[in-house]
């Protein structure tokens, strides 16, 4: 395979600023020189993802992840190397002619093919003789042609017409049944999906992996029915439309969780193109995590009923414990967003957005609906339920402000409720954690990053470390001076982005930004702390040997061998007084 010469990938490198690469992806928030965001790779709740605008580097406090500009895009794309460097040329307009083999990386397997040609096949059907009925359904739903090219909505008329179709142009059985476009009945081969509107649903990348298909026969029991999960399709995964909300959530801070694909369509009409929604079953961890990488605001657009609304705590609690802010939409009627709009018109959907509640202010609702505030039993179980989430709240004046709302409702005085605070917990998952980082360090721990960032700092310090010591007491240290030996063997200076780019070892990474980062770590060279590091260093050994000379001295009787060890252990001293008085 060819490779990216060194200079191009340097030159991306040094062009490109990480902290706006990152936030291309996540929000960034500025901090003393640098910035924080939540950190994409473990669930996050405050911002652990610290990046270093000097240094070109960053790192996770948390779950320890680390690396360079390309790192970061590689981890977070789940991509190879040379792909996260063309990316990162893409996002900074870098020129340069890759070649065919860097701009095609995704792979079109025969399930996407019979997936996207299905697709094409029923969007023709609907513009067909056969779709007449469809179109005029859909003009019903007020739904444009603008949205139904948009939405690629399609028609599949049934016996079989699809399946025929996908056979004649070669399509294996195998593959046409393992994307579950047909299925095996007693009377052979049949379409899945048939006298339905057709709703594709696509992967990140816009590639169509499904369908979520809609009756037109209002009697019909279900009303929609879904792709089964298939190679290319996992339901409790994917979100429809998260490939064309995705960069605008990104650009409005926040994404909008709506039912179903009519209401997600709604919303757009409405001008909200940052909407997705899970198919029919309610929006699992999964599918919020994948939206915690786009903004960690969600609105929650769910239809007005009681349905909804429980939905809403539900989903919204879910969400919440992972770190979301929870807005609900503003909705004191009880129809969904597709019916609003079609009723009151798109502003009207648009301003129940701006106006969006907070969770707590839901919370009040939701459950005064639920409890009949002038039982006494009843309004103490109110105060209980709207008490636990008063008491998630971060902000002490919320705190304050709510428990007085909740206490003129009740009747309560504000002394009863019980002000447990527990300021989000959210539901843990095991995060790996880096060893290392004590954060009280020894003697020894800051001499040897003192060491470590000199060597960084300058190749000639890097000899004079060769010389006088060449090894670490601590084996991550030590490995880490050993590559940065080995790489001032063919670089004159070195570029700590870079260097932590050539790096494969997650703990080293994040060493080497902890080391960067710590301000308490002299960053001057200067020869005299240097020689006090390493002396530092030395006498940490003889600290050790001695000791362990006390030790042996216990095991031996004789007298010749015990003054033996004795002598060992007064040159020892002796060394040790030499390198402290070099101070
Ligand atoms: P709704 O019954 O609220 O449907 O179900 P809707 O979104 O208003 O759909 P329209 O406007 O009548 O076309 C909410 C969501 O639950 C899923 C669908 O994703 C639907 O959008 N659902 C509902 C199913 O998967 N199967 C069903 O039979 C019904
Ligand atoms: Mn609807």
């Amino acid at each position: 395979m060819a490779r990216i010469p060194e200079e191009v990938i340097n030159e991306i490198r040094q062009k490109a600023n990480i902290e706006d690469v990152i936030g291309h992806y996540i929000e960034v928030i500025r901090k003393g020189n640098g910035y924080v965001a939540m950190c994409p790779f473990h669930d996050d709740h405050n911002p652990s993802l610290s990046i270093s605008k000097d240094k070109q580097i960053f790192k996770c406090f948390v779950c320890g992840t680390a690396g360079d500009v390309f790192g970061f895009v590689q981890k977070y794309e789940n991509v190879d190397y040379v792909t996260a460097v063309k990316k990162v040329a893409d996002l900074i307009d870098y020129k340069y002619d890759f070649g065919s083999e860097y701009t095609n990386t995704f792979v079109e397997t025969n399930l996407h093919k019979v997936l996207r040609e299905s697709v094409i096949y029923c969007q023709h059907e609907l513009n067909s003789q056969a779709g007449v009925k469809v179109k005029s359904y859909l003009t019903n739903r007020k739904l444009s042609n603008e949205v139904i090219e948009k939405y690629q909505f399609g028609y599949n008329p049934g016996g079989n017409v699809l399946y025929n179709f996908l056979s004649k142009k070669g399509y294996q059985d195998k593959d046409i049944i393992e994307a579950n476009m047909a299925r095996l009945t007693e009377r052979g081969i049949a379409d899945v999906f048939y006298d339905r509107l057709m709703i594709p649903i696509h992967d990140r990348d816009g590639h169509p992996i499904g369908f979520t298909a809609r009756t037109l026969d209002p009697n019909n029991p279900s009303k929609y029915i879904n792709s089964t999960d298939t190679p290319l399709f996992k339901k409790s995964e994917v979100l429809f439309n998260f490939h064309r909300a995705k960069d605008i959530a990104r650009r409005d801070k926040f994404m909008v969780l709506a039912e179903g694909p009519m209401d997600v369509i709604a919303f757009d009409r409405a001008g909200i193109s940052n909407a997705v929604c899970s198919m029919g079953t309610s929006c699992t961890r999964n599918q919020l995590l994948s939206l915690k990488r786009i903004t960690s605001r969600l609105v929650m657009g769910f239809d007005g009923d009681k349905a909804g609304q429980n939905a809403i705590y539900k989903v919204g609690s879910l969400a919440q414990s992972l770190g979301f802010e929870v807005m609900v939409l503003n909705n004191s009627t009880d129809k969904d967003p597709d019916e609003i709009v079609n009723s009151g018109g798109g502003d009207m959907l648009k301003t129940m957005v701006t106006n969006a509640i907070s969770w707590i202010e839901f919370i009040f609702t939701y459950f005064q609906k639920q409890y009949n505030l002038s039982n006494y039993t009843s309004k103490k179980e109110f105060s209980s339920k709207v008490m636990q989430e008063i008491n998630k709240l971060n902000d002490s004046f919320d705190r304050e402000n709510y428990i007085n709302r909740l206490s003129s409702l009740t009747g309560f005085q504000t002394t009863v409720f019980d002000k447990n605070v527990v300021s989000p917990k959210p539901e843990r998952r095991e995060v790996e954690t880096v060893e290392v980082i004590t954060r009280n360090k020894d003697g020894v721990t800051i001499a040897e990053r003192t060491i470590l960032k000199q060597m960084l700092n300058s190749k000639q310090m890097c000899d004079t470390y060769k010389k006088e010591l060449n090894f670490l007491r601590n084996r991550d240290s030590n490995t880490l001076a050993m590559y940065i030996v080995d790489y001032y063997n063919y670089h004159d200076q070195l570029n700590v982005a870079e260097f932590v780019g050539s790096l494969e070892n997650e703990r080293l990474k994040a060493l080497v930004f902890e080391i960067v980062d710590d301000d308490l770590i002299e960053d001057k060279i200067d020869n005299r702390v240097f020689t006090d590091a390493i002396n530092r260093i030395k006498v940490s050994v003889i600290d050790d040997q001695i000791a362990q000379k006390n030790q042996e001295m216990k095991n031996y009787t004789d007298s010749t061998v015990q003054a033996r060890i004795l002598q060992e252990i007064v040159n020892l001293r002796k060394q040790r007084k030499t390198l402290l008085k070099a101070k």
